[in-house]
């Protein structure tokens, strides 16, 4: 299973890697054409953000639903699903009953379910574009079937405007049938796979735990630790003490091997930017923010504990003993 190890990920993860896999799963890993296509595809969309430079880092923003605060591919699906079961609703009640209503709905909804399923592969595309082995290989697999779709609705359309409408009927079906398969495996993308989800661990420290002595954290040199179980990077940034958790939550990349601007933190596996303060994510690809924990100094100890509110709480400067309450 194409997991980052992860705390949350460790807990959800099947048994054994022994585990039997879905014969649809087992065939797809036995494709070996897929790697190199998958490296080249990768390749291009890396190249692609890279190229553009700011703009890129905006657009993968938007498509990958960082300012929305939740992935955007998995709700942009719903569309040409929804639309392409209306589809075949009308398409059935067409050849059933006949008449003119039914065939206009039914080409009006695959018109929109065809711009849908664009803007979708787009989004798709970009969150695909992070993955590897098994997720990759069956992310490719979910993208080829749907673009074989979105080819058999187009001609399903392009019948339907020239007049043949038991040809766009029956392209139409098949498109559904291939569309429902695809869906299947974003399925399994999604609650196998843990693609899209939250990496970062639920949890916090129920009470404030001594992790390090105040010496051993220089500034600009964050830190793993422990902290009532959950990995912590804790940074000494500009004089003060901030601790996030160590696992992103894109995919579980180890945030104390990234790198340290100012105020924020650089995921070393995909560049996602967190502030260092709360957590907030400033970019993407991740969509959540990242659990930030409240930092104090006790007996030359740092201690992390529960959960950082940026309205209640304050990092401690150095030589502070205890977090300072906010005013108000
Ligand atoms: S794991 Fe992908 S940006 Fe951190």
């Amino acid at each position: 299973m194409g997991t980052c190890g992860c705390q949350a990920c460790s807990a959800l993860a099947p048994k054994g890697e022994d585990m039997a896999k879905k014969p649809i799963i087992a065939m797809i890993n036995q494709q070996s054409w897929l790697e190199p296509v998958g490296d080249t595809l990768q390749r291009w969309v890396e190249q692609a953000y890279t190229a553009s430079g700011a703009m890129g880092q905006r657009i993968e923003n938007i498509l990958s639903g960082t300012w929305l605060g939740h992935p955007l591919h998995p709700a942009l699906t719903d569309v040409p699903i929804g639309s392409f079961t209306l589809v075949a609703t009308f398409d059935g009640l067409e050849a059933a009953a006949g008449g003119r209503t039914f065939a206009r709905a039914a080409d009006a909804t695959l018109t929109v379910g065809l711009a849908a399923a664009l803007a979708s592969a787009v989004s798709g595309l970009s969150d695909w574009h992070y993955t590897t082995d098994e997720p990759r290989r069956v992310g490719l697999v979910h993208g080829l079937l749907n673009l074989g779709a979105t080819a058999l609705y187009t001609g399903s359309l392009i019948a339907r405007l020239s007049g043949a409408r038991g040809w766009g009927r029956g392209l139409g079906f098949l498109g559904y049938g291939v569309v429902t398969l695809a869906a299947y495996l974003g399925g399994e993308l999604v609650y196998h796979e843990r693609i899209g989800v939250d990496h970062a661990p639920e949890d916090a420290p129920t009470e404030f735990v001594a992790v390090l002595d105040d010496v051993d954290l220089k500034e600009g040199q964050p830190r793993r630790v422990v902290a009532q179980g959950i990995p912590v990077m804790l940074v000494r940034q500009s004089g003060r003490i901030y601790a996030l958790a160590e696992h992103c939550a894109h995919l579980g990349g180890p945030l104390s091997e990234g790198q340290l601007k100012d105020s924020y933190t650089i995921c070393p596996w995909h560049g996602s930017r967190f502030a260092l303060a709360d957590g907030r994510v400033l970019d993407g690809p991740a969509t959540f923010d990242q659990p930030a924990y409240q930092t104090r100094v006790r007996n030359g100890q740092i201690e992390v504990g529960p959960a950082y509110d940026p309205a209640q709480h304050e990092a401690p400067r150095n030589g502070e003993q205890a977090p300072i309450a906010a005013a108000g």
